[in-house]
């Protein structure tokens, strides 16, 4: 094992982006359709009561495994117990299903920010253009082919740390520039009030188990959980430092970003649909229906709707380079690959899987799995099941085989760990439950045999 990590020495760089890009798109475009589809406020409060309990245990877990055995995910698992190294094997998988959907999105966004910056804001703006635009063949796969060329070129020439830089300086703008956006919908327009209500004010009406489902696949996307990327981000902390903490913070950000984008959304679409449930429930393209809409009535709209989707492809980029980065390591490490032919093979397993997510919206939209599009189905396939497993899978190991205790001493060699009891309780008895309830209910979903 120990030379296997020789690989990943020197690319601390590729730790820091794991860390840091936990803010992606999962934050910006998925949490706010999924908020705005689930009844609001019942999302948000259910959301954040996972985050504090499940989501907190969860990531503590991964990180402590990761900085005991000092190994990437296969090796770390494999070395705790041979049993669980299919563990580490499914959550190498994740990245690679979800980094070519992620890259549709990515060529989505781009669209979006060339419109801005070469003054079609106004097209866009028409409530039809997103749909339309989606429905041709051609441009989307030319944008989602740039995006992963891009992302392709910086992974194989080692120039995340540039990017990085750039995309640090430009976090906080975005932020910035989210509460503008949002505060500005909120005092001009008619409805958005109510909007807000319907945002942050659970209607326990509308709640039902796949809130639940929608909730926890969101908080494994955004928080990069069950897929041994934290596992990873672990590996290379130093003892002397408070895992407890570093946890709380990731989640502490990563939620605030989430909530702020919803707030820029979800109260804008209730106000121009005056509630009306199908335009709330709309799912992935909601953002580049709604926020066109906002820039056109805001003053200055055209300019300052060029900077946003300039930083949302920025956080994108910086997610899809270290989405790219973990397939490519696990190609290395694990094939002996060379790093031109492991980029390749993701290149490759891109184009299979991202080419049929993209034309699911045109030439291949009466294509259904299951009932879904084909960019839903990859969604669905590594949010709702495979991370789910791999969490059960995950809770199972430390609360049985390797127990708490070993993980609670993991942390308590930084700093005293304040939530111990907590994270021996939700992982040996909450999260193997809630999660194999989670896991039927979503495939029975699947089967419409419940109501997703
Ligand atoms: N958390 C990222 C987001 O919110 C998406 C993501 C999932 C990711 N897994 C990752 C990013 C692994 C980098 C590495 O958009």
């Amino acid at each position: 094992m120990a030379e296997n990590r020789s690989s990943f020495k020197g690319k601390i760089g590729f730790v820091l982006a794991a860390a840091g890009s936990a803010v992606g798109l999962g934050n910006i475009w998925r949490f706010p359709y999924l908020a705005a589809k689930y009844g609001g406020g019942i999302f948000l409060l259910v959301y954040i009561a996972l985050a504090v309990t499940f989501g907190f245990s969860l990531m503590v877990a991964e990180i402590a495994i990761g900085r005991k055995t000092g190994l990437s995910p296969i090796g770390a698992f494999r070395s705790l117990d041979r049993r669980f190294t299919f563990v580490g094997v499914l959550g190498a998988l994740v990245p690679a299903i979800i980094l070519p959907y992620y890259s549709v999105i990515g060529g989505w966004v781009m669209k979006y920010m060339l419109g801005f910056v070469t003054g079609s804001a106004h097209e866009m703006a028409n409530g039809t253009y997103f749909n339309s635009y989606i429905g041709e063949t051609g441009e989307p796969l030319v944008w989602f082919l740039t995006f992963i060329a891009i992302t392709a070129v910086v992974v194989l020439f080692g120039v995340q740390k540039g990017i990085e830089k750039v995309s640090k300086v430009m976090m906080p703008v975005l932020v910035l520039l989210t509460v503008f956006i949002s505060i500005y919908t909120i005092c001009t327009m008619d409805g958005a009030v109510e909007g807000v209500w319907y945002y942050i004010k659970p209607d326990f009406s509308k709640f039902s188990i796949m809130t639940v489902v929608a909730a926890m696949g969101q908080l494994f996307y955004s928080m990069s959980l069950a897929m041994g990327i934290m596992i990873t981000f672990g590996s290379y902390m130093k003892k002397e430092i408070s895992i407890e903490k570093s946890t709380r913070q990731i989640e502490l950000f990563d939620t605030g970003i989430a909530f702020l984008a919803g707030l820029m959304i979800v109260p804008a679409v209730y106000a121009f649909s005056g509630g009306d449930e199908a335009a709330l429930g709309q799912g992935p393209g909601l953002m580049f229906v709604t926020l066109p809409k906002i820039f056109e009535v805001m003053p200055g709209g055209a300019v300052i709707g060029a900077a946003f989707f300039i930083m949302v492809f920025l956080a994108a980029l910086t997610s899809a380079i270290s989405l790219m980065e973990t397939v490519v390591s696990v190609l290395q490490d694990k094939f002996k690959l060379d790093r031109k032919l492991s980029c390749l093979c993701v290149l490759g397993i891109c184009l299979l899987l991202g080419v049929p997510s993209s034309f699911g919206y045109s030439v291949w939209s009466e294509v259904k799995i299951l009932g879904m599009q084909l960019l839903d189905f990859f969604d669905f396939a590594s949010n709702s099941v495979l991370m789910p497993i791999i969490a059960l899978a995950t809770s199972i190991f430390v609360g049985y085989v390797l127990k708490p205790k070993a993980l609670i001493e993991e942390v308590e060699l930084g700093c005293e760990f304040k939530w111990k009891r907590l994270f021996s309780v939700v992982i040996r008895y909450v999260a193997p439950v809630c999660i194999l309830v989670i896991l039927v209910s979503s495939v029975l979903g699947a089967f419409g045999v419940i109501k997703i």
